[in-house]
């Protein structure tokens, strides 16, 4: 359905928890919610099929970290069940992604997302707290022989601090399908608001003059390059320097049941009310679609929360 403003929301963004087994240092602490506030898996799926009721084709599940919670692939299992629901991603730091490539991939899930912000054993370490890039490389590793496609990497780069490994994640998409993207640093109330440190999409265009722009942009959130001989392509997602709010297709459902319109503001609305009946559920959603705000104004309006609750 199009919102107020005439934009096609057609793609829900699914934070299953706000739990995380990382520490980013621009995302912010993770939130101790407990298991049992969480939304059971079948309520996200009755969720789910009421937002496909109101024009949801696409489904991106998040966190926290969803790999954390051990009923994911009942919750993709189940979303792959409603069949107005044409792709199904997930979006993970990786660190549990090589035993559960292969299940979720059973269970219906199409593409990965990963988050990887240095191919530098000791800055990632420094930028995540754990010393795990090796069980995430292998993540992507098991993605990839499941068949989950696409395969695309996410990363965040902070000048001074990863940066300079700018050139290395580059790399990764030379030799394998894989969609290197690179995503401004955000600033949200105590965490990622150290501007000086964002490197912008533009920026990274002046250090890789190699990268040429490709033709066919698939949407408005990434701009994506290739360079010759490379088998993935470089994405540049640039929030903050390049606002694409205007053609903002998505809303998202927290781990606790309540619906956030916009990635960038505190608002929420509870769908809680509403559980053993889907038409008022629906006609809610249908209410909270249209009023989702024009834009975000990151360094006016202030969120409170980083992306631990919301998954990005
Ligand atoms: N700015 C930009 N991206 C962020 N992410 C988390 N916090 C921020 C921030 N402040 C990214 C992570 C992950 C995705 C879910 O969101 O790197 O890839």
């Amino acid at each position: 359905m199009k919102d107020k403003f005439g934009r096609e929301i057609d793609y829900l963004r699914i934070s299953i928890t706000t739990r995380c087994n990382l520490n980013c240092i621009y995302c912010g602490k993770a939130d101790c919610e407990k298991k049992e506030q969480e939304l059971p898996t079948g309520t996200i799926c009755d969720i789910v099929r009421d937002f496909s009721a109101c024009g949801i084709k696409k489904v991106r599940i998040t966190g926290g970290e969803p790999l954390v919670r051990a009923d994911v692939c009942d919750i993709v299992r189940g979303i792959r069940a409603i069949p107005e629901i044409e792709t199904i991603g997930l979006t993970t730091n990786g660190v549990l992604l090589e035993q559960y490539a292969q299940p979720l991939f059973d269970a219906g899930l199409d593409s990965v997302n990963v988050s990887l912000d240095s191919t530098d054993g000791s800055t990632y370490r420094h930028l995540t707290g754990a010393d795990v890039l090796d069980k995430v490389l292998r993540g992507i590793k098991a993605a990839q022989t499941a068949g989950l496609s696409p395969i695309r990497l996410n990363a965040v780069l902070m000048k001074g601090v990863n940066d300079d490994g700018a050139k290395d994640l580059i790399a990764l998409a030379k030799d394998s399908p894989i969609d290197v993207r690179f995503i401004e640093l955000m600033p949200f109330s105590g965490v990622g608001e150290d501007n000086d440190r964002r490197v912008t999409g533009d920026e990274i265009l002046r250090r890789f003059p190699f990268l040429r722009p490709l033709d066919t942009q698939e949407n408005a959130t990434a701009r994506y390059y290739t360079a010759d001989g490379f088998q993935g392509r470089i994405g540049l997602i640039s929030p903050v320097s390049h606002q694409f709010c205007d053609q903002c297709r998505r809303v998202r459902l927290l781990s606790d049941g309540s619906v956030k319109p916009c990635l960038a503001f505190d608002d929420s609305f509870d769908l809680t009310a509403y559980e053993n009946d889907p038409a008022a559920r629906q006609a809610r959603i249908r209410e909270i679609i249209f009023q989702k705000p024009a834009g975000h104004n990151f360094g006016g309006d202030k969120t409170t929360h980083g992306l631990n609750r919301t998954g990005g």
